[in-house]
């Protein structure tokens, strides 16, 4: 577990007398020997101390290399503002989640009541989401998204205080669909892990290849984070498909690409899967990934100014090329300075600070990004063909999709 604080900018000085906001008041019930001193409702903070951000994300495991892309373009975004958002220091607190969903309420926890952040960024497993969402929702603690697909945080479990700078999984994996029916394939099978987002992956494929007119015939999983593909692989040339969909990501797809191809599938069997499959995977597979098809809400070779800007910023400060979780880190940072310059760094004008987020308009490296009223990002799903160890833009299958939001009441 690492636990490394880190401030970017020296403290502001101001102090002032606060009416209570959620943390002192979560503090005072946290210390409440203390409370008859100060007065309930006269807690003093410093208002000019800077805002605490926990980064709740994996450092380690097969997902290590996303958390530390969203890492350095998170910090890459405050740098760029000169090392404050309206006004306010940060200061980040990091915790290596491990994507270990049975650890997820506990980490969540710790970091609002014993580090006592005022926001969390996190994270990219989506059982580990899962368990954060329950304390978000409790504590009332801002959560910015960047990366973890679970439909149900901009879905059924969707709040206030909630938002995402990422996907939902449904979004990819349905352009997927759609590409895969266009090419003209008709039946299909999909492999992916045995968890949420896997799950919810193949359930998007399914939709938007049905809505063209194919069909998924059988979908074949693996355990979370297993990367023995042999038993699936197999299965795969007595289905009768004409083309295979797929979600895996990090470590994970790297094995699984290597194996598709080894097993003799690449040239029998296309493969057309969410763009996580090759995204920051290509230097570890070599020329085994070229020619594939894949389906996600970024690519290479957009070449718009904000994106050349940003890939050469992150390459810069990172010293290793830019990738979707570096655009959705960035993106997460943009989001929370979107709020904070609303409300000139009073983080205690909650209300404002949510509408401002929820009704930002991004010029992220992706595009155009809005938020739907669930909170989820409305961004193009772009078809991408992996061409000289580079997520080669092929096209727009999707322009402006946004997730249904299925069940989410904003109460
Ligand atoms: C997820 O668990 O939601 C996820 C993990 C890695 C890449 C994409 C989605």
């Amino acid at each position: 577990m690492t636990d490394n604080t880190k401030a970017l900018a020296p403290k502001a000085k101001a102090t002032r007398i606060l009416r209570p906001s959620r943390r002192t008041v979560l503090t005072g019930l946290g210390a409440a020997a203390t409370l008859p001193l100060l007065g309930r409702f006269n807690i003093v903070r410093a208002q000019g101390s800077p805002l605490k951000v926990g980064l709740m994300l994996p450092y380690s495991g097969t997902f290590a290399q996303l958390g530390e892309n969203i890492t350095a373009a998170f910090e890459l975004l405050i740098a760029q503002k000169g090392g404050t958002l309206g006004g306010r220091a940060l200061e980040i607190i990091k915790l290596d989640d491990e994507s270990n969903p049975a650890k997820g309420p506990e980490n969540m926890k710790r970091l609002v009541d014993r580090d006592m952040v005022d926001v969390v960024v996190g994270t990219v497993h989506s059982g580990v989401l899962m368990g954060m969402l329950q304390v978000a929702r409790e504590s009332g603690t801002l959560l910015i998204i960047p990366n973890a697909g679970a439909g149900a945080a901009t879905g059924a479990q969707c709040a206030p205080n909630v938002f995402r700078s990422s996907f939902s999984n449904w979004q990819p994996a349905y352009g997927c669909g759609r590409i895969a029916a266009d090419a003209g394939y008709k039946k299909l099978a999909y492999v992916t892990w045995d968890y949420a987002a896997g799950k919810e992956s193949a359930a998007g494929f399914e939709q938007g290849a049905k809505e063209k007119g194919a069909e998924v015939v059988q979908v074949l999983t693996v355990p979370f984070p297993e990367t023995n593909f042999q038993p699936v692989l197999a299965q795969l040339p007595g289905l009768g498909v004409d083309a295979v969909g797929a979600f895996y990501a990090g470590g994970g797809a790297v094995q699984f690409v290597k194996d598709y191809a080894a097993a003799g599938l690449k040239d029998k069997l296309p493969l057309i899967a969410s763009g996580f499959v090759t995204d920051g995977t290509l230097g570890a597979l070599g020329g085994v990934a070229d020619g594939l098809v894949t389906g996600l809400h970024y690519a290479d070779g957009l070449d718009t100014p904000t994106d050349n800007a940003f890939r050469a910023a992150f390459k810069e400060k990172a010293g290793r090329e830019a990738d979707v979780y570096a655009v959705q880190g960035y993106d997460a940072a943009q989001l929370l300075a979107v709020g904070l310059e609303a409300v000139q760094g009073d983080f205690d004008q909650t209300d404002a600070l949510h509408k401002a987020i929820a009704s930002a308009k991004l010029d992220s490296p992706r595009g155009p990004m809005t938020l739907s009223p669930s909170h989820n990002p409305v961004h193009n799903i772009y078809r991408r063909v992996v061409r000289d160890g580079k997520n080669m833009v092929d096209g727009v299958a999707v322009e402006a999709l946004a997730d249904p939001g299925v069940g989410c009441t904003m109460t």
